[in-house]
């Protein structure tokens, strides 16, 4: 296990880990629209782990592809939690197509997923968060939240793979269903982020 459980679930008042990156580049919107940002970026980073996952699998590496197919579902947590909240402001709203993705090397293809998952833990949710609390959007706070950790977490997976790649072992992912979080062996009783106990997870 690489986060620990806390008596209190984590929320960015009783945490540390949950500054805007220096020089951001996300641009921040209303909360409504950061919501439809974060539908489009997690709608791209699930259709390319889906893909990787595919090239994974072709390429032999089995534990990999169950990494990237666990993630690929984590992201359309994320994708359902935050168009919620966006049709309660506008019921018609769509969820945008996923785009084209072109896997490449295996690892690179890690490299690739880690980088979007740092990104998203530092600098997009964070500046989503900050706009959320000064909205007083104690829903989108949450879902922007559990998001975040859950992408730090993510980025770990990935390298924990890129680390091993010539040393997999049979470790089953295990995918928190309410957050997204996503857990590497059994050797854990419930979600650090969300506090969804064990029996409820998804095993890849
Ligand atoms: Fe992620
Ligand atoms: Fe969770």
């Amino acid at each position: 296990m690489t986060m620990r459980v806390r008596p209190e679930m984590p929320t960015a008042e009783n945490s540390h880990n949950f500054s805007v990156a220096t020089g951001s580049t996300t641009p921040v919107g209303t909360t409504l629209e950061n919501l439809k940002a974060a539908v489009c970026g997690e709608t791209g980073a699930s259709a390319k782990y889906a893909a990787f996952a595919a090239a994974a699998e072709e390429q032999g590496y089995t534990q990999i592809a169950r990494l990237f197919r666990a993630t690929s579902d984590a992201e359309q947590i994320h994708i359902g939690l935050e168009a919620n909240l966006v049709k309660k402001a506008e019921p018609d709203y769509e969820r945008p197509a996923a785009p084209e993705a072109t896997p490449e090397a295996i690892d690179l293809n890690l490299i690739a997923a880690a980088q979007g998952e740092i990104d998203e833990t530092s600098d997009m949710y964070p500046a989503f968060i900050q706009k959320a609390q000064e909205e007083g959007n104690a829903a989108a706070v949450m879902v922007f939240t559990r998001a975040k950790l859950a992408e730090s977490v993510h980025a770990e997976r990935y390298m924990e793979a890129y680390n091993n790649i010539d040393a997999a072992d049979d470790d089953a992912y295990y995918l928190c269903p309410v957050c997204g979080y996503i857990e590497k062996g059994e050797d854990f009783e419930a979600c650090p982020i969300c506090g969804a106990k064990k029996a409820a997870f998804k095993q890849f």
